[in-house]
C-alpha cells in the first residue's frame, strides 16, 4: 500500500522525539514515518526498540548541519512535513560548550529550513508543513513573587509562585547559551514564514518528565542517584522552580497542533504544574523510597546543595490558554500519577540506565546498524 504522506521526525531517538516518533507510527499507519537523528550521546535507538520492525518506520542517521544530505533526503523520500525536535537540549552542556549548541540548534535548524524550502517552494508548498520544537526558555525568567507557595493563587489567576506567565507575545529573553540558541532557531523558523510563505508553526514548551530522558537532567538523574544512594546535587538552595509536563502529552499535544494548528503561529504547552525544585525532590525520594520498599526518610540524607548554575532561571510558567482554547488540548495526566508511573518506569528499566550511562549503547547500535 503506497503512504499517503512522509513525514520526517528530526531527533526521534532523543527523549520526547522518540515518544513522538511512537506515537506517530502507531496511530497513522497510512503515513512514513522517517526518523532522523545524528545519535549524538543522547540518541538512543533502544528509545524505540517497540516500533523498529514497523512497515512505516524508516531511521535514517544524519545530521541536521549536513545540508547536501539533508536535501537528498527530502527529496529521494518525497518528504512533504517535518517535525523537528533534533538539538543539543542541555543547558548545562550548553555552559561549556556554547560552540555546539549555536552548530546545531541555529545551523542545523536553518539547514533543514532551506532544504525543505528547496523541494517544497517550487511546488507553492502544497500539503506541506515545517513544524520546529522550542522551549519556554526563550522567554527567559520569571520573578519568584511567593517563595513559599500559595496553592490557592490560582483562583486569583496567577501561579503559586508568582503571578504572571509566559505567554506567546512575552518578549524572547533568553539567557543560557542553550536557550539563545533555541531562540535564535525559532526566530529563523519565522523569517521563513515571513519571508518566502513556507507553511511553519512554532510551540514553546515548559520542562517535559517521563521514560527515556538522558540521565543527565534532573529527574532520571535524581532517580538513579537514589537508587544507587549516591549524593542528589541541588544547585543553590532549590528554589528554583519548574513548570512540568508529562512527556506523552507533549506529544498528544505535537500531533493535534502538526495537524490541526494555525500555519505562522505559535502555541505555548504546558500543564500549569509549578513545582519548586526541592519539593519535587522530596517527592521524587518519597516515591522512589516506597517503591523500593525503603523506609520513609531512609534517602533524605541524600540531598546535597551545592554551587549554583551560572544564570541559573529562577522561574518558569506556561500559560498555555490559547492552545486550549483554539485547539481543546489539556493534559491528562496528574502530576502525581505522572510521577509514580515515571519513578516506576526508571526502576524497573534499569539496563536501559545501566546502558545510557554506560556508553555501551551507542556501540551497540552502531554495530546493529552498521553505522
Ligand atoms: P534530547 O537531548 O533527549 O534529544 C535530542 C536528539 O537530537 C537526540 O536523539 C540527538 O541524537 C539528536 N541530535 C542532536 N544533534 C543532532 C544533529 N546535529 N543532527 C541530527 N540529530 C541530532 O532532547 P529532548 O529533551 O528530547 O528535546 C527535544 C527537543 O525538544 C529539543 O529541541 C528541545 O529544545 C525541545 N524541548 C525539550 C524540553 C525538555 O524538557 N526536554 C522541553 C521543551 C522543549
Ligand atoms: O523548560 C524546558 C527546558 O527544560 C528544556 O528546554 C531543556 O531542554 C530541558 O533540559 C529543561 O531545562 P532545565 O534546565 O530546566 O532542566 P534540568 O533537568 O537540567 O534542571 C531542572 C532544574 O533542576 C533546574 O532548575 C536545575 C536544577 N538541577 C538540575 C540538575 C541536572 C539541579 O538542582 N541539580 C542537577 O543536578
Amino acid at each position: 500500500m503506497p503512504f499517503e504522506r512522509t513525514i520526517m521526525i528530526t531527533g526521534g531517538a532523543g527523549f520526547i522525539g522518540s515518544h513522538v516518533v511512537r506515537l506517530f507510527v502507531n496511530k497513522y499507519p497510512q503515513y512514513r514515518i522517517i526518523n532522523l537523528d545524528k545519535l549524538t550521546y543522547a540518541g538512543n535507538l533502544a528509545n524505540l526498540k517497540d516500533v523498529e520492525d514497523k512497515p512505516n518506520y524508516k531511521f535514517i542517521k544524519a545530521d541536521i548541519c549536513d545540508y547536501e544530505e539533508i536535501k537528498k533526503i527530502i527529496s529521494t523520500n518525497n518528504v512533504t512535513g517535518v517535525i523537528h525536535l533534533a538539538a543539543e537540549s542541555h543547558v548545562d552542556r550548553s555552559i561549556v560548550d556554547p560552540f555546539t549548541f549555536a552548530r546545531t540548534n541555529v545551523m542545523g535548524t536553518l539547514s533543514l529550513l532551506q532544504a525543505a524550502r528547496e523541494y517544497w517552494e517550487p511546488s507553492g508548498w502544497s500539503a506541506c508543513r515545517f513544524y520546529h520544537i522550542s522551549t519556554d526558555e526563550v522567554y527567559g525568567a520569571l520573578e519568584l513573587t511567593r517563595p513559599e507557595g500559595d496553592p490557592q493563587a490560582s483562583e486569583c489567576g496567577g501561579g503559586p509562585f508568582g503571578d504572571d506567565f509566559f505567554t506567546e507575545t512575552t518578549r524572547y529573553q533568553p539567557h543560557s547559551p542553550y536557550s539563545a540558541a533555541k531562540a535564535s532557531s525559532d526566530h529563523f523558523v519565522r523569517a521563513y514564514h515571513d519571508t518566502y510563505g513556507m507553511p511553519t508553526v512554532v510551540t514553546n514548551c515548559s520542562n517535559n518528565y517521563g521514560p527515556y530522558q538522558f540521565p543527565e537532567k534532573l529527574i532520571p538523574l535524581f532517580i538513579n542517584n537514589i537508587r544507587h544512594r549516591k549524593p542528589l546535587p541541588v544547585y543553590g538552595k532549590g528554589e528554583n522552580v519548574r513548570d512540568w509536563l508529562y512527556v506523552e502529552d507533549h506529544a498528544r499535544a505535537i500531533d493535534l497542533i502538526f495537524h490541526e494548528g494555525k500555519v505562522g503561529e505559535t502555541y505555548n504547552i504546558g500543564g500549569f504544574n509549578e513545582w519548586k525544585n526541592i519539593d519535587l525532590i522530596k517527592v521524587l525520594i518519597k516515591t522512589a523510597d516506597r517503591l523500593l520498599g525503603r523506609p520513609e526518610g531512609a534517602d533524605d540524607d541524600l540531598i546535597t546543595f551545592v554551587t549554583d548554575r551560572k544564570g541559573h532561571d529562577m522561574r518558569y510558567a506556561i500559560d498555555s490558554t490559547k492552545l486550549n482554547e483554539e485547539l481543546g488540548w489539556t493534559p491528562s495526566l496528574q502530576f502525581e500519577e505522572g510521577i509514580e508511573k515515571t519513578v516506576r518506569w526508571y526502576l524497573e528499566n534499569q539496563d536501559w540506565l545501566d546502558n545510557v550511562t554506560s556508553g555501551d549503547y551507542l556501540r551497540y547500535y552502531e554495530r546493529m546498524y552498521k553505522l
